[in-house]
Parts: structure tokens; sequence; C-alpha cells
């Protein structure tokens, strides 16, 4: 049977809700999946899938070293498997040529070109932040003209429909 492996990278958690509900698209069509924290992955992609999705947030500008180190890594078997990228980040949220920015330098860093590259919508996730990282987040929103500026609660952006989109486009391929 088909199986897809999904390494993933995040800070806040929003990535690793997204990679899950990748997760459960590709078993939804009868496929298998696995989602992993690249942080608690062995380094390397097991033998035996048939397939690779990487996700990674932005923070700063960029996305998680780690990720980027392990794509580097895997490059072979990227190369050799059908593979894909979505990136999760605030930019996304308005500001696709910003979104795409982070991927080209992601790109250019690890040498991978993923025949496939998902933009999602992160999420602001203020009851989760510590207080400096909250009043950065806020200034930054605030800063972007956005109304989210509510610290008491979260503002999830991701648009589930696309995800889910994402997920089927790249099944269509695979299998
Ligand atoms: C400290 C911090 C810095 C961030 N920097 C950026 C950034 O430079 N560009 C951007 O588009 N989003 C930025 N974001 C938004 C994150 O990409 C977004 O919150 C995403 O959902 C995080 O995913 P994660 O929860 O999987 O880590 C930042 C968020 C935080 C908390």
């Amino acid at each position: 049977m088909t199986s897809i492996y999904i390494p993933y990278g995040t800070t806040e958690g929003q990535t690793a809700k997204i990679a899950e509900f990748v997760a459960d698209v590709v078993r939804a069509h009868g496929y298998e999946a696995l989602a992993v924290d690249v942080k608690h992955a062995g380094g390397t992609i097991p033998d035996g899938y048939d397939a690779v999705i990487v996700g990674a947030s932005v923070h700063i500008g960029k996305h998680e070293d780690y990720v980027r180190d392990f794509v580097k890594k895997n490059r072979a078997v990227l190369d050799r498997l059908p593979s894909a990228l979505f990136s999760v980040s605030l930019s996304a949220h308005g500001d696709a040529e910003n979104a795409e920015g982070y991927v080209e330098k992601f790109e250019d860093e690890t040498g991978w070109r993923p025949a496939q590259v998902g933009l999602f919508s992160g999420a602001l996730l203020y009851t989760q932040y510590g207080f400096i990282k909250r009043l950065v987040m806020k200034k930054i929103a605030s800063d972007k003209g956005s109304p989210d500026l509510d610290t008491s609660r979260d503002y999830v952006y991701t648009e589930w429909d696309g995800v889910k989109r994402f997920a089927e486009d790249f099944l269509a391929k695979v299998a």
C-alpha cells in the first residue's frame, strides 16, 4: 500500500496540526501516512515510504534550521521519491510574495526544489506565547494593520480546505 512520510518542524504547534491533518487526508483516501516531528525523528527518512511531504514554519524570516539540515541530509531520497513542501507563516495570510520568498531562501539553502509547494497561513497563538513574545507579535500585527490584537485569545488563519486540496493534488500524482 502507498505510504507517505510527513516530517515537519514546528515551534508553537500549528505546523504539527497541519501535518496531522494532511496525514488524516491521506488515510481517508485509503493510504498510509505518518507525520513525525523532525526534532524527535531519527534524522533520516526511513526505508519503505513511497513519497514524502516536508512541513516547516517561519520564524524571524526563515524556516526551522533543523528542518533545513534534515532536508540537506535527505536530499538524495527527496530527489528520488515524489516529494512536496508546505511552508507555514503569517505572510501566507495576505502577503504571498513574502511567503514565497521564504521558500525560495529555503530552496537555495537546501538545494531541494520540491515539485509541489503549499503556502499555508499559520496562527497567532497569543495565549501560548510568553510575555515578550506576546508583546512582539502584537506589535507586528498592529504595524501590519491587523485588527487581531486581543492577546487573551488566539487567531488561527489556516485554511483547511486549501490544505486538503494540497494533499489531494499530491496524492493524485503519487497514487
Ligand atoms: C517569534 C515569531 C516570529 C515569527 N516570524 C515570522 C516571520 O518572520 N514571517 C512570517 O510570515 N511569520 C512569522 N511568524 C508567524 C509564524 O510563522 C506562525 O505563527 C506559524 O503559525 C508558526 O507555526 P508553528 O506553530 O508550527 O511554529 C512568527 C511567529 C513568531 C511567534
